[in-house]
């Protein structure tokens, strides 16, 4: 099944974790439960998906023991400055009193007294920044966090070299995970590399293309998956294993998910043809909120 990679906290993080972005409120509970049934001990969750309560309840029937699951969540924006209580929800959501990793969803701060609780806009309808608040001071936030007991580890997502060298330079604490958006039409083998040359484990988000995703038509791809007699969604998820990647496919769908956790051993030749496809004219990011500033990735 799926194997799993040490973090640079010492501890260690199943290989495959199931998504739960746009995982509707009356589906994931199911679907949670039903990973955790099927192969899974490892779910990626954030207080900005909106059902971290239904996650939590499948979490409750899947009957698992706490400490053999990994447990992911986020802070989220309007909470930079405020993150243990943005902490707090979460816990009290996913009924437990520490998750194993915590993440700065992503490095920009939005309006914590804007005109929305989630994503606060100015007049021109442009997201209501709170640039005052920089990575900075998020991650000596996060840092804190690691003496109350209610994260095992901390890190980042949808940072790139250019964020990670602001915090490196203050950290304490490396960050031990980069979530990033990564999959064959968005490689990002140099950010990888930064990542990992670094000792921060990286981690796929949209690792399928995210919903109605074309690369799931890919001929190159479907190519390589009908050699190994496996699906596409196997195949792009067992590229990032291969690469030392944490994947996190989201699914809702039982044989979707029981699939999604059988990871295939890929040669070289072919990890090494995946990670090409998008240097032929195919780069493609899916996931592309506009935050009006530059988050330093090549390709945004
Ligand atoms: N940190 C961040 O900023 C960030 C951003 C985006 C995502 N994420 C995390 O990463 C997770 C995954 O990303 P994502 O949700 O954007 O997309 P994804 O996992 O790339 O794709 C999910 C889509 O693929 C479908 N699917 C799942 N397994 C499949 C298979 N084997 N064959 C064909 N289709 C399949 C799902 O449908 P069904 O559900 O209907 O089966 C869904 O429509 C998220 O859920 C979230 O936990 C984090």
């Amino acid at each position: 099944m799926s194997e799993s990679f040490k973090l640079n906290t010492g501890a260690y993080i199943p290989s495959v974790g199931l998504g739960t972005w746009q995982s509707a409120k009356g589906e994931v509970t199911a679907a949670v439960a039903f990973a955790l049934a099927h192969g899974y001990n490892h779910i990626d969750a954030a207080w900005c998906y909106g059902n971290e309560d239904e996650v939590g309840e499948g979490i409750r029937q899947s009957g698992r023991k706490r400490e053999e699951l990994f447990l992911t969540s986020k802070v989220w924006g309007t909470y930079h400055t405020k993150i243990e209580e943005n902490l707090n929800e979460t816990l009290r959501s996913l009924g437990t009193d520490y998750v194993d990793l915590y993440l700065v969803h992503w490095p920009i701060a939005l309006n914590p007294n804007g005109n929305h609780p989630v994503i606060p806009k100015t007049d021109s309808g442009a997201r209501d920044l709170y640039l005052q608040q920089t990575i900075e001071e998020t991650w000596k936030g996060m840092e804190a966090l690691l003496k109350m007991g209610k994260v095992k580890a901390i890190g980042v997502c949808n940072c790139s070299p250019s964020y990670l060298e602001r915090i490196l330079k203050v950290a304490t604490v490396v960050p031990a995970v980069n979530q990033i958006e990564l999959h064959p039409y968005l490689p990002q083998h140099s950010v990888v590399k930064y990542c990992q040359d670094k000792g921060i484990t990286v981690q796929a988000f949209s690792p399928l293309g995210s919903a109605g995703s074309p690369i799931l038509q890919d001929p190159e791809i479907i190519a390589i998956a009908e050699k190994h007699n496996a699906s596409v969604g196997q195949i792009l998820i067992s590229y990032q294993v291969a690469r030392g990647v944490v994947v996190l496919p989201k699914s809702v769908t039982p044989k979707r998910i029981e699939e999604n956790i059988k990871v295939v051993d890929l040669p070289k030749e072919d990890v090494e043809a995946l990670g090409k496809i998008a240097a032929s004219g195919k780069t493609q990011r899916f996931v592309k909120p506009d935050w009006g500033v530059d988050l330093g990735f090549e390709d945004w």
